[in-house]
């Protein structure tokens, strides 16, 4: 059962503010600091509040790890390569740390709930500095005092789930964009994942807080923002449901609406409906369907079926016709035959997603996947997937083609950074344009005239 979130207490909050003050008379110089984030939009955001608590502290960003007085990883565990980039990444930091012994080296994320991780880098890596997780990511100007006054090395991981931390300070990466979380942690279980063993039970933010922020996001001028929870179908704060809280913030009259993920098994008419009613909410939705056959779908627990799915996505298309679709997409589940591969391409070719994350299979530690027989051999794992990139990029481009003539509604986000004379913006759907403008044009929505299609993005002209 999703449950409503257990706040930190008041006094807990203001302890932390506590902390911020004293670590920031504690800094006698400029201190600098650079976050490295891996993995998903989650925690993109958690890295926003970390910086935002950083520049409490006083300290300033650095453009580069070497620049910088402090560097936090923010990990991700979801897939062996990316705990790999970690470990790498943090060897790396023990040769910089050589010439510059007072640089702090701080690690948190996802890869520390993971059990026994963090004894694994106290015992190996002792340069560094203070090792946090998930759930307790709120204390970590207690955690940086503690480490700038005993110069010790600190460990600290909660394996409870976390309570949520409301007001927080926040460093937007972008001041047109931002990220709003509506839950956190994941019930659903599905056999290769971890991210239920790292980012605990489902909890959601009240209605008030969500909409509190994102009326505060609005207020300094927004443009998009992006609702984040691991499932957030199963939205429940205070009554309110996934949909019911989507036409709330609707009603805040921020332009662009967007959220992820999307579990298939959750996804109710009601918000498929609103895909018709709700005009800030952009059409195009990330829907990951995993496989495309109903043994391998039942084996990874997803709890739906192939033609369930196809059912979901004629519906959200009869509603709103043109819906951009995403996916993600495992190949190599343990055992899953080549036959049982071309129903997922077959899949893909039914839906026409507008993009497909694809993933090789990953075994994760703890999960029950991992105990599977697997016996096909990571070449034939590689064929398929690369097959399925390039059945996906083919129709990424078909439809991108589809689309020269149109007249679409950009949202600018960036320049260019080869010639100052052109920026990139993104579409309704989702697709990226990149025309001529200059660089004042971004944050604002402009029309567009769409006049060719590269491999994965678009170009135009202003009208
Ligand atoms: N191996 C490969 N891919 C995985 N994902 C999650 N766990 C694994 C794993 N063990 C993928 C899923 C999920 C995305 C975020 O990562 O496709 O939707
Ligand atoms: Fe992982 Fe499944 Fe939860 Fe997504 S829904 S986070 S894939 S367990």
């Amino acid at each position: 059962m999703n449950r409503e979130a257990i706040h930190v207490s008041e006094e807990k909050l203001i302890e932390q503010k506590a902390y911020m003050a004293k670590v920031k008379e504690t800094l006698t110089s400029n201190k600098t600091y650079h976050i490295v984030t891996l993995g998903c939009q989650m925690n993109v955001r958690d890295s926003e509040t970390l910086s935002g608590m950083l520049e409490e502290m006083g300290f300033t960003a650095a453009n580069t790890r070497e620049e910088a007085d402090l560097i936090l990883y923010n990990t991700c565990c979801v897939r062996e390569n990316a705990e790999n980039k970690a470990l790498g990444n943090v060897i790396w930091l023990k040769e910089l740390k050589k010439d510059k012994p007072e640089l702090i080296i701080a690690v948190g994320g996802c890869m520390m709930q993971e059990e026994g991780m963090a004894d694994k880098l106290i015992r190996q890596y002792p340069f560094i500095d203070l090792i946090f997780g998930t759930h307790n990511a709120y204390r970590f100007p207690e955690y940086l005092y503690r480490v700038l006054s005993d110069r010790q090395q600190f460990a600290e991981v909660f394996n409870i789930d976390g309570e949520i931390a409301e007001g927080l300070p926040v460093k937007r990466q972008s001041p047109y964009f931002g990220f709003v979380n509506v839950m956190y942690g994941c019930n659903n279980f599905c056999s290769y994942c971890i991210v239920p063993y790292v980012r605990g039970r489902e909890r959601s933010r009240s209605v008030e807080d969500v909409l509190d922020e994102c009326k505060r996001l609005r207020d300094q001028g927004v443009q998009e923002i992006m609702l984040l929870g691991q499932n957030v179908n199963s939205y429940m704060g205070g009554g309110a449901n996934f949909a019911e809280l989507l036409y709330r913030v609707n009603a805040l009259e921020i332009p662009r609406i967007r959220f992820m993920t999307s579990h298939p098994k959750d996804l109710s008419d009601e918000l498929i409906y609103a895909y018709k009613e709700l005009e800030h909410l952009m059409p195009n939705l990330h829907l990951p369907v995993q496989a495309g056959n109903n043994e391998i779908l039942e084996k990874m627990n997803r709890r739906y079926s192939r033609e369930r799915y196809l059912e979901l996505v004629m519906k959200l298309r009869a509603v709103c016709p043109d819906i951009g679709l995403t996916s993600d997409i495992i190949v190599g589940f343990p055992g899953e035959t080549l036959a049982q591969f071309e129903d997922t391409m077959s899949l893909v070719k039914e839906v026409r997603y507008d993009a497909a994350y694809t993933f090789i299979y990953s075994p994760r530690q703890g999960t029950k996947a991992a105990l599977m027989p697997d016996p096909f051999t990571i070449q034939e794992k590689t064929e398929r997937i690369q097959r399925l990139i390039d059945l996906q990029q083919a129709i990424s481009y078909e439809t991108l083609l589809s689309l020269v003539g149109n007249t679409e509604e950009v949202l600018v986000d960036s320049v260019s950074l080869r010639n100052e004379n052109a920026v990139g913006g993104k579409t309704r759907r989702g697709h990226m344009v990149n025309f001529e403008g200059n660089m004042n044009l971004i944050g604002k929505t402009v029309s567009v005239k769409i006049t060719s299609a590269g491999k994965n993005t678009l170009r135009g002209e202003l009208i």
